[in-house]
């Protein structure tokens, strides 16, 4: 079933494979050019089923923490998205934009506002390091504001929806993990409460975009800071972490691991986007070294191509809906229609040079 079409809410999908969102800092100015653009048509013309494109920073004053990352806060960056939108559909291709708000890997001095600091939950950018700006609730509401808004321009500019971070340390994740959140308002104390962000995140779209819009979630329970970290030490937690979230109207979501073969907790071998599924009941993504035979942990690590047969008898067993694939992508656009066709041996393997270039 994985390269058969599946339907995403009201939208069909060419198949059941997502590019995963990357960061390719190519966006100066916030403004993504001609070979971004080129970049991602290649990938729907070889067949892609989704693309989620690379974090775009929200427009807030405090979301960004990494140069050249693409925004949708000037009308030239408007455009630049609007070709890639248009170049990706003149392909049959669908495409989700990837909304980011960096919370505390922002520093001091970084731009484009040097003088705001980064932003957290609680000033915690890690567990017992508290640098970063507590979020007041002002803040908190503009930031729920800058998602809502930014939204609403990506439906306008024609993507078929959007993904919402809430993954890997990041702001969202910042108020998720209990080791950065230690408010004590609504947006802290228990799982519920941690979800609140995100909750309110995806509630404040839902009312600003239209029914048939897509938007999903991104979590994980690794961290940067911390890959052994968990969210949820077990089904009932990923139920209270997911739940308040989901019933504001999330249509997926998007569960990242780094090995998507491993199982997530203690007396069941299976993954967690396994879980997100049976838990939620709603299209749910897994991702995480799928094609490949190394992990993230480093990015400038080589990975040898590898059998796919896990993902696909996953898929045929319903476990979760779709697989985002990542580093294989970049290292070969036609990874889609080679390995639909068996062709291993002619994917071109990922190597650190596939960060370098928008190839
Ligand atoms: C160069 C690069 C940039 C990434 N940027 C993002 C990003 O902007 N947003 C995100 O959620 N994940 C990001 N990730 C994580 C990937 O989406 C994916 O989860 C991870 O690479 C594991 O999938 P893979 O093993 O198929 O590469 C990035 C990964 C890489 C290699």
């Amino acid at each position: 079933m994985l390269f058969e079409p599946y339907k995403l809410k009201n939208t069909i999908l060419r198949n059941r494979v997502a590019m995963a969102p990357m960061t390719r800092n190519q966006s100066p100015g916030g403004i993504p050019t001609n070979e971004v653009v080129e970049y991602y048509k290649r990938r729907a013309k070889a067949e892609v089923g989704l693309i989620i494109t690379e974090g775009v920073e929200v427009s807030h004053e405090a979301s960004s923490a990494y140069p050249n990352v693409p925004r949708l806060d000037s009308e030239e960056a408007r455009e630049g998205w609007k070709k890639v939108v248009e170049g990706i559909k003149e392909n049959n291709g669908h495409v989700i934009a990837q909304l980011w708000h960096c919370g505390g890997f922002r520093k001091l001095g970084m731009g484009p506002n040097p003088e705001i600091p980064g932003h957290t939950a609680s000033g915690l950018v890690r567990p017992g390091k508290r640098v970063a700006h507590a979020m007041s609730s002002f803040d908190i509401e503009e930031t729920v504001e800058a998602y809502a808004s930014d939204a609403k321009i990506c439906e306008d500019l024609g993507f078929d929806g959007v993904e919402i971070h809430g993954a890997h340390g990041y702001l969202i994740d910042n108020f998720f993990w209990n080791g950065t959140n230690d408010r004590d308002d609504n947006f802290g104390g228990s799982i519920e409460s941690r979800s609140f962000l995100a909750t309110s995140i995806t509630k404040a779209i839902r009312d600003n975009v239209s029914n048939d819009f897509i938007v999903g979630l991104r979590f994980s329970q690794w961290k940067q800071q911390d890959y052994a970290a968990k969210l949820a030490q077990s089904p009932d937690d990923l139920l209270e972490v997911l739940s308040g979230p989901c019933n504001a109207g999330l249509d997926y979501l998007h569960s990242s691991m780094r090995r998507f073969w491993e199982s997530e907790f203690e007396g069941s071998d299976e993954n967690l986007a396994y879980w997100t599924k049976k838990l939620m009941n709603i299209p749910t993504m897994s991702v995480g070294s799928v094609g490949l035979d190394g992990d993230f942990t480093d990015m400038m690590a080589s990975a040898k191509t590898a059998s796919i047969d896990k993902a696909v008898q996953d898929i045929n067993d319903e476990k979760y809906d779709m697989v985002a694939v990542g580093r294989a992508l970049l290292s070969d656009h036609e990874w889609v229609i080679k390995m639909k066709e068996g062709r291993l041996e002619d994917i071109n393997p990922y190597t650190k040079d596939s960060l370098i270039e928008m190839y």
